[in-house]
């Protein structure tokens, strides 16, 4: 989340030193002598935007075991997962057909389609190559299975496509996969590495899964709601590309059935702002919302797992801001 939006406490300015560290070490993994690969990795580092899983390593590291256990290390672990979730965006944003991210043009926009399928593939092998240099196989074993669970969350939502029917408990999988389990491994990652107990790396694995899934339900409202302007990136995709979320399933059982034969219609017709109209006066908003909501009352009982401290605050904070957050 913004760094600005924690609340003040002395950890910031450690964090931030942190967070120019993880950039540090993204850049430097990704310099290349070739002018033209230079070029499409520098327009990767434009899409820097919240830094949520490198934030969280990090932040976990200091609940976990404290500043002094939070070095270099976690910035090149923070910058590998950095990597891992930039090669996943520019994938997708040839799946999604989108054109705008973080406020400027997607790769596949800007440079074709060819060049973003192989930039996604140069930043994959980026993230695994940074990662070897950490020199403990364990943490590419883990991160190695953690990348295959996201691409198996993407095709899982490929393959659920305009399937109206999709049950809630198969979205929820879905968005656990795909965006849970990186997130999770970030926070459970910066916890080992700091020298956390099982107890609490387990904890915080279960926090950073449950404020992913969140993020993912809050991302999702964003795609139906949002306008290009304020959330910075191509809206509209998810029902365009007949990617069911939890609104729309929502609505569904929120609907009697001519209600839900309205629906469908809208969904397969991709006509946005009926479907807008229509998910609204089944009060399924606030029922995504209120079910965002639980996944971060779920995060926050994790966090009884961990010493108070100004990082348990912070912790605290993030889970808040995933679903507050309007970009
Ligand atoms: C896909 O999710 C990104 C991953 C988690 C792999 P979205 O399609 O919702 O992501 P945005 O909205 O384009 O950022
Ligand atoms: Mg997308
Ligand atoms: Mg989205």
């Amino acid at each position: 989340m913004p760094i600005a939006s924690f609340p003040a406490t002395s950890l910031q300015p450690l964090i931030e030193e942190r967070l120019v560290g993880v950039i540090r070490e993204f850049e430097e993994e990704l310099a290349s002598p070739h002018p033209p690969v230079a070029r499409l990795c520098r327009h990767v580092e434009r899409y820097r935007g919240k830094m949520l899983r490198p934030t969280l390593a990090i932040v976990s590291g200091l609940a976990a075991g404290g500043a002094a256990a939070v070095g270099s290390r976690h910035e090149r672990l923070g910058a590998v997962l950095e990597l891992i979730h930039m090669a996943t965006l520019v994938h997708d944003d040839i799946l999604d057909e989108a054109d705008v991210r973080r406020g400027g043009r997607t790769v596949n926009a800007e440079h074709g389609l060819d060049a973003a399928v192989l930039l996604g593939d140069y930043l994959i092998s980026s993230a695994f190559h940074l990662c070897s240099r950490l020199g403990d196989p364990s943490l590419n074993e883990e991160l190695g299975r953690v990348t295959g669970e996201l691409c198996a969350g993407e095709l899982l939502q490929q393959e659920a496509r305009d399937r109206l029917d999709l049950p809630e408990g198969e979205l929820v999988e879905i968005l656990r996969l795909k965006t849970g389990v990186l997130i999770g491994a970030a926070a459970r990652t910066g916890a080992r590495e700091a020298g956390g107990s099982p107890t609490v790396v387990r904890a915080m694995e279960a926090f950073g899964s449950a404020i992913g899934i969140a993020f993912q339900m809050q991302d999702d409202v964003l795609d139906l709601l949002g306008t290009e302007a304020d959330v910075g990136k191509s809206v509209g995709r998810d029902l365009a590309k007949g990617k069911l979320t939890l609104p729309l399933v929502l609505a569904r059982e929120l609907s009697g059935p001519q209600g839900r034969a309205n629906l469908d219609d809208a969904v397969r017709a991709h006509d946005a702002m009926t479907v807008r109209r229509l998910v609204a006066a089944t009060g399924a908003l606030e029922a995504a919302r209120d079910r965002a909501a639980a996944f971060v009352e779920s995060a926050r009982l994790q966090l009884r797992e961990l010493e108070p401290s100004d990082a348990r605050e912070v912790l605290e904070a993030m889970a808040a801001a995933v679903i507050s957050r309007s970009r």
